[in-house]
């Protein structure tokens, strides 16, 4: 087998309590599987992600990182989650500079009852992870 096979990547999920969260817990409820790889961080809102939280789970050595929150329209606090598609979207440029392939940072919407997208959206960022390989700055901060 060789390590590119041996390769499993670590995603880090910033879950907005509100939704994608609850959509996690459904999945588990409803025995919906998806990749084990992923560590899940319960967060308010999407838009209480600072950025430097996705720059320090990539300098910690994950290979992906999914924010995910309430559908547009659907945020607790207005407007939460449109704050963090614009930052993504910056930050998504800025990795680009520091030699990190933007396709590693995420934004997905995923309500409280859509477990079977949460497991969709992380069974397809996996398997985009694989074909990266791992984080490169993994090499740089060993
Ligand atoms: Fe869910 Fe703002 S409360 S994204």
């Amino acid at each position: 087998m060789s390590s590119e096979q041996d390769f499993k990547p670590l995603v880090v999920a910033f879950c907005c309590n509100w939704c994608s969260y609850a959509g996690a817990d459904l999945a588990g409820t409803s025995r919906i599987q998806y990749p084990p790889n992923v560590r899940i961080i319960r967060v308010m809102c999407s838009g209480r992600v600072d950025p430097q939280f996705i720059l320090r789970a990539f300098e910690k050595g994950a290979d992906g990182v999914l924010v995910a929150g309430c559908h547009p329209g659907d945020c607790h606090y207005l407007k939460g989650n449109l704050y963090a598609r614009r930052r993504v979207i910056l930050l998504k440029r800025l990795l680009e500079t520091i030699g990190i392939e933007p396709e590693r940072l995420r934004l997905e919407w995923i309500s409280a009852s859509e477990g079977g997208k949460l497991a969709e959206v992380i069974h397809s960022f996996v398997k985009e992870l694989e074909k990266l390989g791992p984080n490169p700055l993994k090499e740089v901060v060993k």
